[in-house]
């Protein structure tokens, strides 16, 4: 295997030819009977084609990404989770619509789990869809390193589909010994920029992977973004494509532009496609970086095909609760300005109370701000009574796209009405207003999921009563 110096080669021979180092597992059950353990722990894990070549990694139940978890609408589950790692950690649910004491916030919702120590996580998810699970500590290393997992919350009557498919799409930092790059943990650079941004990328833990398909079949592609940072730019050469799901929640059926889908960091898309090749040919998903697109996984079609007739497209999901949520149109409006990052001018903020000037925040990582502060905020950014319907009005100042999620709600994006959604890519410049109704009691997360602003100041929190 060859590797050349320049980044852009590397993501290419990344892609060329490297095989399947881990079986992904295509899904645990869990009824509220049997529990399902979740054990947080160190490894070893095989990126390149040499199996004699692991690098290290961190990882739930030694799986790369963690196991894809399968769960009930509307009942309770219990996860009881163990922490064998050597640093604290705790497990976040995200998109899930949880009771605050299980949303998995190291020092918000619930004290850390430390090294040898237990959780036991129990709620019941309200709402039907693709989720996961990822740390909520240090996620600039731990999920770095691994720390995700996908959650499926079943309709209760899932529309009939021949395959139900997960694509969890990972971006890593390997060297060119395919061993992780620890070594640019926490660098300033990263964290004032794009953030922590990799040069493999996998699909479920994978490169290349093909997937076995048959002409005329209808499958549910359920695509994640778990990255760091990287923001994915997908291609997809299947032309009946429907996006039926955003973050977990049903939409009006409609197909992407051009067979174009972009996920930030933390979002997802359930997809419905209608296979509409002929028998033995194959079509790929590929990732647009600038001008280079890469192969990052296939459908190959088998020699006989399913159906001879395509399914009559559109399908629907079913509603969830949520979708009956109606929003007025009277909010309080919360102004969210975000500030700093290289190139973003950002001369001050106030860190824990004190002024501070840009040098010298640079100097402990802080650099980027929500109105004006840094890191995480003694008091909320705002205190109401379950019920208030809230808009944040956002205003992404700076020179870099933000991905914006707030914890234990859905929001509407007024960019695109109608669609709900718990994370919402902001570009450079733009401005916009996520509303919502603060209807979760609890104490509640908002930060950039580009892990690296997060851990370099871009988060605050907000209070329901
Ligand atoms: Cu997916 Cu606060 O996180
Ligand atoms: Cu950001």
């Amino acid at each position: 295997m060859k590797f050349q110096p320049d980044r852009r080669n590397f993501i290419k021979s990344g892609f060329a030819g490297l095989t399947a180092a881990a079986l992904f597992k295509s899904g645990v059950s869990l009824s509220n009977q049997a529990p399902f353990r979740l054990t947080a722990s160190r490894g070893q894990f095989v990126f390149g084609e040499d199996q004699e070549n692991p690098t290290q990694v961190m990882y739930y139940n030694q799986s790369i990404p963690g196991p894809v978890i399968r769960i009930p609408r509307g009942r309770e589950v219990l996860i009881p989770f163990h922490n064998a790692l050597d640093e604290p950690t705790s497990i976040h649910w995200h998109g899930i619509r949880i009771d605050n004491a299980m949303d998995g916030v190291a020092n918000l919702t619930q004290p850390p789990v430390l090294p040898g120590q237990d959780f036991e996580y129990r709620f019941t998810p309200p709402d039907a869809g693709t989720y996961w699970y990822h740390t909520h500590m240090r996620s600039w290393a731990q999920l770095a390193f691994g720390l995700a997992g996908v959650l499926i919350v079943e309709e209760d009557e899932p529309p009939p589909v021949d395959q139900d498919l997960v694509f969890a799409i990972d971006d890593w930092r390997l060297d060119r010994q395919m061993q992780m790059d620890t070594g640019s943990f926490g660098s300033m650079h990263d964290w004032s920029h794009g953030g922590r941004l990799g040069n493999f990328i996998t699909v479920n833990g994978e490169t290349e992977k093909t997937y076995d398909v048959a002409s005329g079949e209808r499958i549910r592609l359920r695509l994640l973004n778990i990255a760091n940072a990287r923001i994915m730019n997908l291609l997809f050469s299947e032309p009946r494509i429907s996006i039926v799901a955003i973050d977990g929640q049903p939409v009006e059926a409609f197909t992407p532009e051009a067979g174009r889908i972009v996920l930030a960091p933390g979002q997802r898309a359930d997809l419905i496609i209608d296979l509409s090749g002929d028998p033995g040919s194959s079509s790929q998903i590929e990732l647009v970086v600038g001008e280079y697109a890469y192969e990052i996984a296939r459908f190959v079609y088998g020699p006989k095909a399913r159906r001879k007739q395509l399914l009559d497209l559109p399908v629907e999901l079913p509603q969830n609760p949520l979708n009956k949520t109606a929003l007025p149109t009277d909010f309080k409006h919360v102004p969210l300005l975000m500030q700093g990052g290289a190139m973003g001018g950002m001369r001050s903020a106030t860190y824990e109370g004190k002024q501070m000037d840009i040098r010298e925040l640079v100097k402990i990582g802080k650099v980027w701000a929500f109105n004006g502060i840094v890191g995480m905020p003694s008091d909320p950014l705002f205190r109401v009574k379950r019920g208030t319907a809230i808009s944040l009005d956002v205003d992404n100042d700076n020179s870099w796209p933000h991905a914006m999620h707030i914890h234990g709600h859905h929001f509407v994006h007024d960019r695109s009405p109608g669609i709900w959604r718990d994370t919402a890519l902001f570009e450079r410049g733009e401005k916009g207003r996520l509303q919502f109704i603060a209807d979760n009691p609890g104490k509640w997360l908002i930060h950039c999921h580009m892990v690296e602003h997060m851990a370099g100041g871009m988060l605050t929190w907000f209070e329901v009563s």
